[in-house]
């Protein structure tokens, strides 16, 4: 179970992420959806830990973010730029 709680971000003065909750219960399939620039990849980056939230926390199985043990059971796809495309089998 992944626990989003109060969390904000911000980009300098931008306001990104406004105290979002949001809980994500097991075997549930979740889509992200919004205009571009609205903040759906800095929240999966808050929650996998590679962004810092300004405020609030998440936690991922009661375990607290950022965690390196817990990514090890994370499988993320960034966007773009995700696959080597000259590296070979
Ligand atoms: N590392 C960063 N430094 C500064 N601004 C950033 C950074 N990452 C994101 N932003 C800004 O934060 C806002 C939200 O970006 P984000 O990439 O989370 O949006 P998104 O909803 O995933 O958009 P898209 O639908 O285009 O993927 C945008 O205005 C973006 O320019
Ligand atoms: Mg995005």
């Amino acid at each position: 179970m992944i626990e989003v709680n109060n969390v904000s971000k911000a980009f300098k003065k931008q306001q990104v992420l406004a105290d979002i909750n949001v809980n994500f219960e097991p075997g549930e399939i979740v889509g992200l959806i919004g205009p571009s620039g609205t903040g759906k990849t800095t929240l999966i980056q808050c929650i996998l830990g590679m962004e810092h939230t300004d405020t609030g926390w998440v936690t991922i199985n009661e375990k607290s973010i950022p965690n390196r043990k817990v990514l090890k059971d994370i499988g993320y796809m960034a966007q773009s730029d995700a696959l080597y495309e000259d590296l070979t089998g």
